[in-house]
Parts: C-alpha cells; structure tokens; sequence
C-alpha cells in the first residue's frame, strides 16, 4: 500500500482528484470504479472544475458504482443514482449509459448482482477503483466479516452503518436494511485501487486497514493484499497510524517518493 498523508481534507481530495484526472487523461477511455458518501462530494466537485475548466473529459470513461440500496428506484431521492447524477453525472461528459449502478428496484436483486458482476468482466474489469472508508471498515458495502472472496451481492447493513447514513434520509426508519454491493473479491480484482479518507471519526478503521491483520473484521483490510493501492488521508485519519514515521519517511508530506 502506498500511504500519501495530506494536511488536511481539502488537500487530500485535491490530491485523489488529481489522481483521477492523471489517469483519465492518460487513459481516456478507463473503466472507473465510483463511490458515494460525504468523503466523494469534494473529489467529484473538483473533476467537474477541472471538466468546466476545459482540462478533463469523462467521454470515453465508462463507470461501475460500488453499491446501491435495496429496493430503492433510481429516481428515488436518496439513490445513489441520484446521488451519482448530482454530484458528477449531470456536470461532465459521460456518454449516455457508460455509467451504471446495479438497480436497486431490480425484481430478483440476487441476479442482478450475478449480472452486475458479469457486465463489470464484460468492460474488461476495473481500471481504477475509488474507495471511501466505512467508520466500521467497510468497503462499499462489505460490511464486517464479508467474505473477503466475496463478488458482488445482496448484503445486510449493520446498525452503525444505517445510523452513520441516516444523515441522507429523512427517518432513520427510512434508511434500507440491505444493498446490492460489489463484492471484497471485486474490488481486489480492480487494477489500482485508491481509497480517500479523513477526520477522527475514521482514524481507527484507518490504523485497522493499514497495520491491523487481514481480516474480515476490517473488510478495508483485504487492501493488504493489493497490488496498486494506494491510501489518501487526512492527519486526522491518520493520527492512529503506530509506523507514522515510516510512512512520513517514504512519502514526505504526501509527497510522491523522489527516485
Ligand atoms: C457508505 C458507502 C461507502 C462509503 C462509506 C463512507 O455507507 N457505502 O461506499 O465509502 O460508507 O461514507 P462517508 O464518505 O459518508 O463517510
């Protein structure tokens, strides 16, 4: 894993979206893994500064989204299709149907998941996947003990994990047991992997992912085995981190290694 630690928020986003648009730009037509969540909202408004300032195009990307909620329709307000088309979608220059999310509404939500991971196979895989942390270490949705094997599929959501989305719904009632998630397997499958995170409140889960064991108690973890990861945190996201000084050593503030 390669561990960049940035200042702060602003400037940890500022580096994953220039992660981002380095590579679009010199593979334009990447297949991009999206995640939703607080965390995305600052990288997905500076790609869509960069696409208005004329420096970065989506027209020949496709994207797969990790996740969507069960039983939630497209259109519905708290989708993270809706989610996706405010926050990116609508403001760049995707070509229509190069972005998909598995459809929450879907009859049978178990073969939708089955045909979500065969249309990810059938892209070609994953070029880059962009991953936010869960405070638990979930991965998408992979909540604690997922297979750490495990392709795309229905998953239950853990009460902390309803509790941390309940922001983005109007009850807490309201916010679904279960979502359509790629699986930990999935992720791994990606070519490169970059995972954003930052604040206190995901310092643990960080120090788990990076130096605790593989474990399906921190689904996050599975990154350890990884062959292209790379990890953007925040100081706050950073400060439980116990080789800090290691990582401050290879990548002097955040910066790339000199070689
Ligand atoms: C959500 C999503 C994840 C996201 C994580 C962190 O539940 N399924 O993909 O990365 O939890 O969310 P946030 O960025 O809002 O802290």
């Amino acid at each position: 894993m390669k561990i960049l630690i940035l200042p702060d928020a602003d400037t940890a986003a500022d580096r994953v979206a220039g992660l981002i648009a380095d590579r679009l730009r010199q593979a334009p037509a990447t297949v991009l893994g999206l995640a939703t969540g607080g965390t995305m909202e600052a990288v997905y408004a500076r790609l869509i500064a960069a696409h208005r300032a004329g420096t970065l195009s989506f027209a020949k990307a496709r994207s797969f989204n990790l996740d969507e909620y069960v039983g939630v329709a497209p259109d519905h307000p708290c989708s993270y299709w809706r989610y996706m088309r405010e926050q990116l979608f609508d403001h760049v220059d995707m070509a229509p149907g190069a972005a998909l999310l598995p459809r929450g509404d879907a009859a049978d939500p178990a073969a939708e998941a089955a045909g979500y991971e065969a249309a990810i196979a059938a892209a070609g895989g994953i070029g880059l996947q962009l991953l936010g942390l869960g405070a638990n270490g979930h991965i998408g949705f992979n909540e604690p003990t997922s297979s750490l094997a495990s392709l795309t599929r229905i998953k239950t959501l853990t009460p902390s994990t309803r509790a941390a989305n309940a922001r983005f719904f109007d009850r807490p009632e309201d916010v679904p047991r279960m979502a359509i998630t790629m699986g930990i397997g999935t992720i791994l499958n990606a070519d490169e992997v970059l995972l954003l995170a930052y604040g206190e409140g995901k310092a643990a889960a960080t120090a788990a992912m990076i130096e605790g064991p593989l474990s399906a108690s921190c689904p996050a973890s599975a990154l350890q085995m990884h062959r292209k990861a790379v990890v953007v945190l925040d100081e706050a996201a950073a400060s439980r981190l116990a080789l800090r000084d290691y990582f401050d050593c290879v990548h002097p503030g955040g910066r790339e290694a000199e070689i």
